[in-house]
């Protein structure tokens, strides 16, 4: 065994997430604008994506670093061939400490009503459904290939039904485009025991034109349900948590469990770098140590190279690299001089995964 590590900050790492395609069948303009990711964007070659093995050989070295929880990405992960397969492997893994690990995944949804079923059966434990809206028309925009939310809908229903809980649903506010659908969403999940989740839109990669004055802050979001539907802040579940937790207010002022809660992940108007425990791998095994990151640590190199490296060499190359990490985006965001010049070069979120 390794020993556990801190990165240059004493940060622990405890968080891989897997990106397993670059593709998606949705463009929501904060992420894969038309414009750019049309006919002719370089999507990854087949050959150049991790195997299932070879996902499954880097994850286990993670796991002896500490890492207790595994979560699928993209672009759109259910779009990958066969993902029940990697994640009957990923499931047969076990924490540093003998325990099972909880194996998540992000989707758009859009094929979660017909593998829900498979994807609980490999072993996965629960999911995180994206949704921006509840109104038809809203929500066709959003995703820009006139995908309907009913369909989505289904999925959320489909995964409730075989028992992937908790489920999670992620909705990305941006200002003047969905803020409307921030009291809909909230009476719609509240009570269902779905946690519905604001994000800030973020100026993450460099295609979507980010303008701050798009952002709508989180304590805004919290006072406009507060509002109508009174809300408690509750204590953090876990340490590096991204979301803020509220719950639902019974008659007597304190949090009603059957109402639920709310989660907002406040990454522009309240950094949460300080505990930040996640590592993210993209589909052709590079590893980045920051959402923001705009460099990747080729790890896939070291699996195919002339001389592939044994499990111990990759084991301490994962560690040397952890260890050096001082990235801190968005706690230095707030800091830089304008918004012209910065981060020409990161990486886009449909790459690296959310
Ligand atoms: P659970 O609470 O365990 O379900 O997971 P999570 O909150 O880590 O995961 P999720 O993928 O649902 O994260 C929600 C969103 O938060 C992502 O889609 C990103 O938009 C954002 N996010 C997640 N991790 C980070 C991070 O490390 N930095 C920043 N800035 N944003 C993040
Ligand atoms: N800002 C905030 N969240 C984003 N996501 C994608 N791009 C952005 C952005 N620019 C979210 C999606 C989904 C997850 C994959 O990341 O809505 O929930
Ligand atoms: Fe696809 Fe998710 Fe990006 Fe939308 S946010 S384009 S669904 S990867
Ligand atoms: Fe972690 Fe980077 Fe996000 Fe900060 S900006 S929380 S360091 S991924």
């Amino acid at each position: 065994a390794t020993g556990l590590l801190g990165d240059g900050l004493g940060r622990p790492l405890r968080d891989l997430r897997i990106s397993v395609t670059d593709r998606c069948n949705f463009r929501c303009n904060y992420c894969m604008p038309k414009e750019v990711f049309d006919k002719d964007y370089p999507y990854l070659p087949h050959s150049a994506l991790l195997s299932f093995e070879e996902i499954t050989r880097i994850a286990r070295v993670f796991t002896a670093h500490g890492v207790r929880k595994l979560r699928l990405t993209g672009g759109e992960p259910l779009l990958r061939k066969g993902l029940e397969r990697l994640i009957e492997q990923l499931a047969a893994l076990r924490t540093h400490d003998g325990e099972p690990l909880d194996i998540t995944l992000t989707t758009n949804g859009s094929l979660l009503a017909r593998k829900a079923r498979s994807l609980k059966d490999a072993g996965l434990k629960r999911v995180t459904v994206s949704l921006d809206g509840l109104d038809d028309a809203v929500f066709r925009r959003m995703n820009d290939v006139d995908f309907p939310v009913a369909a989505v809908l289904e999925g959320i229903e489909a995964a409730q039904a075989v028992g992937l809980a908790p489920i999670k649903v992620n909705m990305v506010v941006k200002r003047g485009t969905n803020e409307h659908e921030i009291l809909p969403m909230a009476r719609y999940f509240r009570g269902s025991g779905i946690v519905l989740r604001f994000i800030e839109y973020m100026d993450v990669g460099a295609t979507n034109g980010w303008r701050m004055d798009e952002v709508l802050p989180s304590a805004e979001v919290v006072r406009r349900i507060h509002a109508e539907l009174p809300l408690v802040q509750l204590d953090p579940s876990a340490p590096g948590e991204t979301a803020e937790r509220w719950g639902y207010a019974g008659a007597d002022g304190r949090h009603d469990p059957a109402l639920g809660e709310i989660g907002v992940i406040s990454s522009v108007t309240q950094a949460f770098c300080r505990d930040c425990n996640r590592a993210r791998l993209s589909t052709e095994g590079k590893l980045y140590l920051c959402l923001f990151a705009e460099r990747g640590w080729d790890l896939r190199h070291l699996l195919r190279g002339e001389q592939p490296v044994s499990d111990e060499e990759l084991a301490s190359a994962i560690g040397a690299i952890w260890q050096q990490r001082t990235d801190r985006y968005s706690e230095l965001r707030a800091q830089l001089p304008t918004e012209v010049g910065r981060g020409a070069r990161r990486v886009e979120m449909s790459y690296i995964g959310g």
